[in-house]
C-alpha cells in the first residue's frame, strides 16, 4: 500500500495520519508471518458465509481463488509484503480487492480485525507448539541414545557442586530427559489452552449476523469456540502460557549448557564436543570452545523476557482489545524462533559428543565419594545410622590428615573405627557395587535406569 492510497478505515477521516504515525502503528514487518494463518482463517470465514447464504457461492469461490493465489504468491515470492500496509490483515484484504474486485469487499462481513488477529494468533500458536514438541522429541532420542551408550559409565554425583555420591552418564543425562519429557507434556496443555476458535467475537460485541461458529471452528481444526466475546477478542492466556512453557525449555536447555561447559573444561574434562559444534578462537590456537552451549545459556534471558513483557502488557488493559496488544507478536515470535534454533544446534550437539569415561571414573574416586556407603555398611552390621555416621566423619577427617583415600586404608585401620568392619567393606566401597547397589525406582543402578529409559520411551509415544 503506498502512502497515498487510502486506507480501509479512512471513511471517517478528514485528514491524512501522519507518516511518523503509521510508521508507528504499522505491524507488517513483524506479523507478515502470520500470513499462512490470516489466509487459511479467511478462507474457512468466506466458505461460513457462503453455507449461511450471507454472501453468494460465486463470491465464495472469488474469494477462496483470490486469497489462494496471494498465497501463492507470497510462497513463491512474487508477492512481496508492502512495509507501508498497516498489518498483514490489511495487506491481504487490500491486495484481495485489488485482484478480484466487489467480491473482495464481502470478505470482512461480520468479523473483525479483533477477532480475526486471535484467530491468527491461535493457529500460529497451535502449529508452532507442535513443531516444537517434534524438535523435544529429537532432542530427547538424543539424551537417550547417549544415555543407553553409558549405562555402566560412573561419574561423580554433585550436590552444592562438591562431589557428593557416584552416579553414572546415563543416569545424570536421563534427569534431563524427564525434564523435557515434562517440557512436552507442557506444550500439549498449551494447545489444549488455545483450541478456541474466536471468530463470530467480532470487534468485542459478536455480530447481528447469522455466523456458523461451528463451521469455522471444524474446518480449522478448533476443538470448541470461544466462550464469550470480550474475552475472546482480549485473551492472550494462551500466548502467556506458550511463553512460559518455552521459557521452561530455555532453563532446561541452559542448565544442560552449562554443565556441558564445565564438563568441556580442562577441570573437568568429561566430554569432547565434535568439531562441527565448537568454535575456536581468533587469537588462541589451542582453544576450543563451546560457543553453543554459551550461546543458549545467553539465550535464555530474551525467552524470560519475553514472558515479563507479556505478562506486564497485560496487567492493566481494560477489557476489550486494546492496540497494546500488538506487542504479543514480537516477545511470542521471538521466544518461538529462539527455542527452535537452540534446539536445532543443541540435539545434533548432544548426539554427537563423546564422554571422556577415564576421566569420569577418575574424577568419581575423588571426594570420599562413596563415605555413605560406608556408613551404610556399618547401620547394616547394627549401628544405628547417626552413630555410623559420627564414626565414618572421623575417619575421612583422618584419611585428609594423611592423604588417603577410603580405598587406601588397610581392614586393620577400618577395625581400628569399628569392630564391625570385615573383609566385605572393600566389595562395599567399589563405587560399581556403589552405583548398582541403588537400583531403587529412580536410583541410577544401571538396570534401574534401564527402566526409567523404557518408561519414559512409552511416555513418549502415549504423547503422540
Ligand atoms: N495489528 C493488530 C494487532 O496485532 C491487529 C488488530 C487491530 N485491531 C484494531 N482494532 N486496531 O493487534
Amino acid at each position: 500500500m503506498s502512502a497515498d492510497k487510502k486506507k480501509i478505515w479512512q471513511g471517517r477521516f478528514s485528514g491524512q495520519s501522519a507518516q511518523e504515525v503509521d510508521v508507528f502503528n504499522s505491524s507488517i514487518s513483524f506479523d507478515h508471518i502470520l500470513y499462512k494463518e490470516d489466509i487459511t482463517g479467511s478462507i474457512a470465514h468466506a466458505r461460513m458465509l457462503g453455507q449461511q447464504g450471507i454472501i453468494s457461492a460465486e463470491d465464495v469461490n472469488e474469494i477462496v481463488e483470490g486469497l489462494e493465489g496471494i498465497l501463492m504468491d507470497i510462497q513463491t515470492g512474487d508477492l512481496p509484503f508492502d512495509p507501508a500496509a498497516e498489518d498483514i490483515h490489511m495487506f491481504i484484504e487490500a491486495e484481495l480487492t485489488q485482484r478480484i474486485g466487489e467480491a473482495g469487499k464481502k470478505l470482512h462481513t461480520g468479523r473483525s480485525r479483533n477477532d480475526q488477529v486471535a484467530l491468527d494468533l491461535r493457529l500460529y500458536v497451535k502449529k508452532e507448539a507442535s513443531a516444537v514438541i517434534s524438535q523435544l522429541k529429537d532432542f530427547e532420542a538424543a539424551l537417550i541414545k547417549q544415555a543407553e551408550a553409558h549405562l555402566e559409565t560412573i561419574m561423580p554425583g554433585y550436590t552444592h557442586l562438591q562431589i557428593a555420591q557416584p552416579v553414572t552418564f546415563a543416569h545424570h543425562l536421563m534427569a534431563y530427559a524427564q525434564m523435557i519429557l515434562r517440557d512436552i507434556t507442557r506444550l500439549h496443555e498449551v494447545i489444549a489452552h488455545t483450541d478456541s476458535m474466536p471468530l463470530g467475537n467480532g470487534a468485542l460485541a459478536g455480530t447481528t449476523y447469522p455466523l456458523d461458529r461451528q463451521f469455522v471452528a471444524d474446518q480449522l481444526g478448533f476443538g470448541q469456540v470461544t466462550a464469550n466475546s470480550l474475552d475472546g477478542v482480549s485473551d492472550r492466556d494462551f500466548v502467556i502460557d506458550a511463553v512460559y512453557a518455552l521459557s521452561m525449555v530455555m532453563m532446561h536447555l541452559s542448565r544442560l549448557s552449562e554443565e556441558i561447559i564445565l564438563w568441556c573444561s580442562q577441570a573437568f574434562h568429561f566430554v569432547e564436543l565434535d568439531d562441527a559444534f565448537a568454535t575456536g578462537s581468533s587469537i588462541m590456537p589451542q582453544k576450543k570452545n563451546p560457543d553453543v552451549a554459551e550461546l543458549v545459556r545467553g539465550k535464555t534471558g530474551r525467552a524470560y523476557g519475553n514472558l515479563q513483557t507479556l505478562l506486564t502488557m497485560m496487567k492493566g488493559i481494560p477489557l476489550a482489545y486494546n492496540k497494546d496488544m500488538q506487542e504479543d507478536k514480537e516477545a511470542l515470535f521471538d521466544s518461538m524462533e529462539t527455542v527452535k534454533l537452540a534446539l536445532s544446534a543443541m540435539t545434533p550437539m548432544i548426539a554427537t559428543m563423546t564422554a571422556d569415561t577415564k576421566s569420569m571414573r577418575q574424577a568419581a574416586s575423588k571426594g570420599f565419594i562413596n563415605a555413605t556407603d560406608c556408613a551404610d555398611y556399618l547401620t547394616k552390621k547394627g549401628m544405628p545410622f547417626r552413630e555410623a555416621y559420627g564414626v565414618i566423619g572421623g575417619l575421612v577427617k583422618s584419611c585428609i590428615e594423611k592423604d588417603q583415600t577410603l580405598e587406601d586404608l588397610s581392614l586393620e585401620a577400618y577395625q581400628s573405627f569399628s569392630k564391625l568392619f570385615e573383609e566385605d567393606i572393600f566389595q562395599v566401597i567399589d563405587l560399581k557395587t556403589c552405583v548398582e547397589k541403588r537400583d531403587i525406582e529412580g536410583g541410577p543402578a544401571p538396570k534401574a535406569v534401564s527402566q526409567q529409559i523404557e518408561k519414559l520411551k512409552a511416555e513418549l509415544d502415549k504423547l503422540d
